[in-house]
């Protein structure tokens, strides 16, 4: 395991995560193997990607300050480092993924971020625990993050959002989802395409913002181009637009090997009116 820190606001974010150019795979056997949520799809989640570091930028900037108070909902966390980052700008953040990855990575990763302090941060801690869940107020069960808060919940795309629902939480109460690296397979088009369908008809109608980068050649049967995703979120009625275009981090790029040129793409999605 690796430690990854991030200075965002003033403040600076920590988190666990899985080194996919350093860790020695044949030496060890993975702990998470047998469990049943467990698939190649769900082993990324232990990892950083390059996404991520996008909408980590992202945060930094402008779109960072509109997340002030706004109920973010992440999709396919993994590590829970950017949606951390937008609990330090001021956002109440849900991070979501499969069982594994939310015991894994997002608990413990937001358990050592607890009560971090924005420095000029002056305010009272809003009321985590408020029984009636409103936009503007945390999600329930809230760590307060910076002068924002987050907490975790598992949701998987395979299942439909409704039938996932907990007496607590309502991912239907989210103003923004937030997705990084989600989609890059093609047996995850359906899935989180639906998902994302299911959340963006939710009850403050919110927009969705989903970093991708393309690791498909054009012959590929396995990596998903994004004209694929695009034209399944089309055919839902779904508006999707392309809002800019980041080279990845030099040491980032070896990543992906067979593509290592190919930029994070940064889309709003939302709902046809
Ligand atoms: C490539 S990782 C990206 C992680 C993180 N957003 C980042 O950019 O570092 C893809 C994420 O999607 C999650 N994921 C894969 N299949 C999923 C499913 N069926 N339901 C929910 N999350 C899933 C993985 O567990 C993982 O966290």
């Amino acid at each position: 395991m690796t430690t990854h820190k991030v200075s965002i606001a003033g403040v600076e974010v920590v988190v666990g995560a899985r080194d996919l150019l350093k860790e020695d795979f044949d030496e060890c056997m993975d702990e998470n193997f047998f469990n049943e949520d467990y698939d190649t799809a769900a082993s990324t989640g232990f990892f950083i990607w390059e996404g991520c570091w996008i909408l980590i930028d992202l945060c930094k900037g402008e779109f960072g300050k509109t997340l002030k108070g706004k109920r973010v909902l992440e999709l396919g966390s993994g590590t829970g480092l950017a949606g951390l980052c937008a609990a330090v700008c001021g956002a109440h953040v849900l991070m979501t993924d499969v069982a594994t990855v939310v015991d894994g990575m997002l608990i413990p990763n937001t358990a050592m971020n607890a009560n971090l302090k924005a420095p000029e941060e002056k305010q009272e801690i809003p009321d985590i625990n408020a029984s009636v869940p409103t936009t503007n107020l945390p999600w329930p069960c809230s760590t307060k993050i910076g002068s924002g808060t987050a907490t975790s919940l598992t949701l998987n795309w395979r299942i439909p959002v409704k039938d996932q629902l907990t007496e607590t939480i309502n991912p239907f109460d989210a103003d923004i989802i937030l997705a990084a690296e989600c989609i890059w397979l093609k047996e995850l088009i359906d899935p989180f395409v639906e998902t994302v369908f299911d959340l963006l008809q939710g009850k403050n109608k919110p927009r969705a913002i989903i970093c991708f980068r393309d690791r498909a050649i054009d012959t590929s049967q396995v990596f998903v181009h994004m004209a694929e995703v695009i034209a399944q979120f089309e055919n839902k009625n779904c508006k999707i637009l392309k809002l800019s275009e980041k080279a990845v981090r030099k040491e980032d790029a070896k990543k992906s090997a067979s593509n290592p040129n190919s930029p994070v793409v940064v889309y709003e999605v939302t709902l046809r009116l």
